[in-house]
């Protein structure tokens, strides 16, 4: 997501901080800003864009004087992209800077309180309600007002902050968002990633959850948030510059499916608020929701597949009627919609031609237009009605990962709201859907500590010629997703079949040897799906199977199994695609392929 870089010691620290922030560029941003320490002022300098504009405006970071400061590269979540919302903020006297990393939950409350006590915000980010924070605990001890704002904030962060009254400090502190702290002599740094400081030290120490440090040139000396000081052992980073950057991941691709876990809590934690499902940013009443007739669900590619999944869940759980279509057949047909019918563009990059022009064709029908969309201030998020943003934070690797998994996660969200809202589930049936959310990204760990289970089964079928995925229902929906993932970035043929269709046609290209994916999920249909299943293989196909834990069943019918979890019927692609990502990362692995940037694609589809 963002990038975090500060330093302080004997050399200019412009310089230094925009080199590091130039070693975070590959995580992509849309702003840059720093602020120095002057022996007297802080002074900030923000671009909107490239690095190279901060560069150039500051002369290489050189028009700012001090050997004490922070940077930051954003990538906006809270507010567009813009010089105004860019980092550091600072308290309106302009004595504390600070720069931030993940999303604070709860701003908007602590700023509507701020505000009630006069101060002024001069940008639309959480990250301000920091500094303003801060200024309201600060009296005269830094590390004492940042715990209390670590009491105060719920969220993710990682800050690095500086005092006017503390000149040669840097303070940080961190909560679910990564950061670590560089050793040199007579100077250190501090970093939301290795990379930006892996020039000038390997030695570093690695901040824990809910814990504050505070650096001098000398000394950096961590505290827990009850101010007691923590002692910590300093490692040697052993990896070279490219493998950082993925944070050791071979490929981003691979980081990126480790990183669901995460990105799903921030779609999903902001938006679950005691026990109920608040989302802001929907801007309906309920009664606007009451009188949704219909739904169409409009995407491309991974986006879409997320749309068929959320078609499902919709009709069986709101009852509302959804269609869900490809954006270039959409933009040229003439769609049937009245007063209560609303469009879902979904979309990672917000930039895709084709879902950006079905937008605009629901725009001139006057229809009510929603947005699911990862990229801050693209042009799909300006320009529906309203906007959910995923905040997976950059996804580099074109085979989509982590915003298909968090794109889920919007859909189920809008389904279980706009169910209880209409009157299709009470109060405990939605406690009981936001628990199995929230039991979502531990699941999901536990299916990534298997990977080398499925690496091992990748690896024998690195020479397929074809591969077929089955399904049924939201199974169906989760192969399209899985057949998608294997085809781009191996170059083996595959499709998805629902299950019930084999017969009418595909069954016949399954001969001897032909693998045959076979998803069942949904415990109604796994017989259904186990008749399919002895289907091919009575014509020559080697089934490998994902279920639950409680269809040991399945096991006599097909030649390798592997569990999820169990989870609520309507949550199942969440967990079913964790290891068909993996199955299709490591087979183009094993084939030597370029798994991040597969031949003839391109990360945003921007024309026709
Ligand atoms: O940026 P978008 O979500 O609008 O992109 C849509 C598709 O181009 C995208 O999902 C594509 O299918 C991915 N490469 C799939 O991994």
């Amino acid at each position: 997501m963002c990038g975090i870089v500060g330093y302080i010691g004997e050399e200019q620290a412009g310089p230094i901080l925009l080199d590091g922030l130039s070693k975070l560029e590959y995580r992509g941003y849309d702003s840059a800003g720093i602020a120095v320490f002057d022996g007297e002022k802080i002074n900030t300098h923000k671009a909107l864009g490239k690095l190279r504009v901060l560069y150039d405006e500051t002369e290489g970071g050189n028009t700012l004087k001090g050997t004490c400061g922070i940077g930051h590269t954003r990538w906006a979540t809270h507010g567009i992209p813009s010089v105004r919302n860019a980092h550091p903020h600072m308290n309106s006297d302009e004595t504390i800077a600070v720069v931030h990393n993940g999303i604070i939950e709860n701003y908007l409350k602590l700023r509507k309180k701020l505000e009630g006590k006069g101060y002024v915000f001069n940008s639309d980010t959480d990250t301000e309600v920091v500094a303003h924070l801060l200024d309201y605990y600060y009296k005269g001890d830094a590390l004492k007002a940042i715990a209390t704002v670590m009491q105060r904030v719920e969220g993710s962060y990682a800050l690095a902050i500086l005092f006017k009254d503390h000149p040669s400090h840097i303070y940080a502190a961190r909560k679910d968002s990564p950061m670590v702290i560089g050793k040199g002599s007579g100077e250190n740094y501090v970093a939301s990633d290795v990379p930006a400081i892996l020039r000038y030290t390997r030695d570093v120490f690695y901040v824990e959850n809910e814990e504050l440090v505070s650096i001098s040139k000398e000394n950096v000396r961590f505290y827990n948030t009850d101010l007691e000081e923590v002692s910590k052992e300093c490692k040697k980073v052993e990896w070279d510059i490219s493998a950082a950057e993925k944070g050791g991941y071979e490929y981003f691709m691979l980081k990126e499916i480790y990183d669901q876990p995460k990105a799903i809590k921030d779609t999903m934690n902001p938006r679950i608020k005691d026990d109920n499902i608040v989302i802001e940013e929907l801007g309906m009443t309920d009664e606007e929701i009451r009188r949704i007739d219909r739904i169409y669900i409009v995407a491309c590619g991974t986006a879409y597949h997320t749309g068929v999944a959320a078609k499902y869940i919709f009709e069986d759980l709101a009852r509302i009627p959804v269609e869900v279509d490809l954006a270039s057949e959409f933009r040229y047909r003439n769609p049937i919609c009245n007063a209560g019918t609303m469009v879902i563009v979904v979309s990672q990059s917000g930039e895709t031609a084709d879902s950006l022009a079905a937008l605009r064709l629901a725009k001139e029908r006057g229809l009510r237009t929603l947005g699911i969309v990862n990229v801050v201030g693209s042009s799909i998020a300006r320009e529906a009605d309203h906007v959910i943003y995923t905040w997976a934070g950059p996804e580099i690797a074109v085979a989509s990962t982590k915003a298909y998994s968090t794109q889920l996660i919007a859909h189920y969200l809008l389904a279980v709201k706009f169910a209880f809202v209409r009157g299709m589930i009470s109060r405990e049936e939605m406690s009981g859907y936001i628990r199995e959310m929230k039991e979502l990204p531990a699941q999901i760990e536990m299916l990534l500590a298997g990977k080398e289970k499925i690496q091992k089964f990748a690896n024998r079928y690195i020479a397929a010629k074809d591969v077929f995925f089955i399904g049924r229902g939201l199974d169906y929906a989760v192969s399209l997703e899985a057949s998608l993932k294997l085809k781009e970035i191996s170059y083996i043929f595959s499709d998805a079949y629902a299950a019930g269709e084999l017969k009418h046609g595909p069954i016949s290209l399954v001969e001897d040897g032909t693998l045959v994916v076979a998803v069942l999920t949904q415990d109604v249909l796994v017989p259904k799906m186990i008749s399919n299943m002895q289907e091919v293989i009575t014509r020559g196909a080697f089934v490998m199977a994902i279920t639950n834990t409680e269809h040991t069943e399945v096991e006599k019918s097909a030649q390798y199994v592997l569990y999820i979890p169990k989870t609520c019927r309507y949550f199942t692609c969440s967990l079913a695609i964790i290891p068909l990502q993996l199955f299709a990362y490591y087979i183009s692995l094993g084939k030597g392929l370029d798994v991040d940037k597969p031949r003839n694609l391109a990360k945003s589809v921007t024309v026709e």
